[in-house]
């Protein structure tokens, strides 16, 4: 067993990297859900999480994670008792505790267990109210089911209830963009993560989808425009736009999120999950068979790992918590890093605050947010 940590993260991932079918644009760690390698697969997560030490299912309640999120692949798919098998494990939360949701393989039993068993949030993944869109993206649901869904969760005594949106898909009109925002408010949902479509040349669907949208796979212009329609259907409908691909109203920013792009560390538990604990930035392997083999000496089950220290440490916390509009608070980043934000960058900001692209306060940095849009090319000035 490897020793305790002496500070302990304030956040636990789990991945289920199983889904009832694969969607062709997607390349998140996932095989096709077959019972008997779930059953052995929840037997392995449960060995690492004990292996790793670090959160205990017994533990009393300052020992427990702030947050933890269950993500996949698709975790509904797992049966009522596979779920009771994951929920014997696994520690409860201090505060929030999300799990991942398909439309398709939800049901009230199911939800009632998980909301029984500690889940406060629930995250589902719709990708489009349009019956067009649904068949395109290969998703197993229909958009009445998925509202039906939304909607019963919404019932059920939730803290929070989010969808998740694609945008950008071959032949999608602005008025669907509108409607699939609408949808998902008038559903009474609390929080919308709004995603345009990033087609890997590794995903299963890449040359389809090349196919069908004819070569437009970057336009920046359709990209702009599906933002802006989303961001003013959203926010004159009380939300708040608080990262680049993520809206809330007030309240309910998804902690566990935003906790990560605040540098705050987290343990990742399962096939692929990434970890960062004790200056440790970690990643699992994505071989099942190896995983599940080999996840009680969790040294075995590691790809990739990095000890980041020093200004390096502190750059990759910046970039981080810049995704936020909130922007970065000086003396939170100094306390946490040890490093002063503007002095770190004295040789670039006063360009980026001349041209109008970062906003400069006494306490506070931020990207501003026509600059979103492009975040990634503006966050190179602070790698
Ligand atoms: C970890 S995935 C799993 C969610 C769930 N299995 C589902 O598909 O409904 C979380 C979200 O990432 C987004 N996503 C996955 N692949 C994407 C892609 N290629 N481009 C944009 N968003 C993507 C989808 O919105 C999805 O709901
Ligand atoms: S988008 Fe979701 S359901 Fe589809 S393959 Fe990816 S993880 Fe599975």
């Amino acid at each position: 067993m490897t020793p305790r940590p002496a500070s302990l993260p304030q956040s636990l991932y789990v991945h289920i990297p199983f889904c009832a079918s694969r969607c062709g644009y997607c390349t998140f760690t996932s095989t096709v859900y077959v019972p008997e390698k779930a059953d052995a697969y929840l037997a392995a997560l449960e060995k690492e999480l004990r292996a790793r030490n670090v959160f205990r299912t017994d533990a009393d309640a300052d020992a427990l994670p702030e947050t933890v999120f269950i993500g996949g692949g698709t975790p509904s798919v797992l049966s009522l008792a596979q779920m009771e098998r994951l929920f014997s494990f696994l520690p409860k939360s201090k505060s929030e505790f999300t799990c991942e949701i398909n439309p398709d393989s939800c049901s009230r039993e199911k939800l009632e267990f998980l909301r029984d068993h500690g889940v406060n949030r629930l995250s589902f993944g719709v990708q489009t109210f349009d019956p067009d869109g649904l068949k395109l993206l290969q998703r197993r649901h229909s958009w009445d089911q998925a509202v039906d869904a939304v909607r019963m969760a919404a019932a059920m005594g939730f803290s929070s209830v989010s969808v998740d949106l694609i945008n950008g898909w071959p032949r999608q009109t602005e008025r669907c963009v509108r409607e699939d925002i609408e949808r998902a408010v008038d559903s009474g949902v609390h929080h919308i993560s709004s995603y345009n479509l990033i087609l890997e040349p590794s995903a299963a669907g890449y040359a389809r989808y090349c196919e069908l949208l004819g070569g437009e796979i970057a336009d920046e212009d359709v990209g702009r425009r599906n933002w802006e329609i989303i961001e003013e259907t959203l926010e004159s409908k009380g939300f708040t736009h608080y990262e680049t691909s993520n809206f809330s109203r007030p309240g309910f920013a998804c902690m566990h999120n935003v906790m990560t792009w605040k540098g705050e560390e987290y343990l990742g538990i399962g096939l692929g999950a990434c970890s960062h604990c004790a200056g440790v930035r970690w990643g699992n392997i994505e071989d099942l068979e190896r995983y599940c083999r080999d996840s009680g000496k969790p040294e075995a089950v590691v790809a990739y790992s990095e000890k980041l220290e020093g200004e390096a440490k502190a750059r990759e916390c910046a970039v981080f918590w810049l995704r936020l509009f909130e922007g970065v608070d000086l003396r939170a980043f100094a306390k946490k890093t040890g490093f002063d934000f503007r002095e770190m960058y004295r040789d670039v900001l006063p360009g980026l605050a001349a041209e109008g692209i970062v906003a400069v306060d006494a306490n506070n940095i931020r990207v501003e947010k026509k600059f979103h849009p492009v975040l990634d090319s503006i966050l190179e000035y602070f790698i």
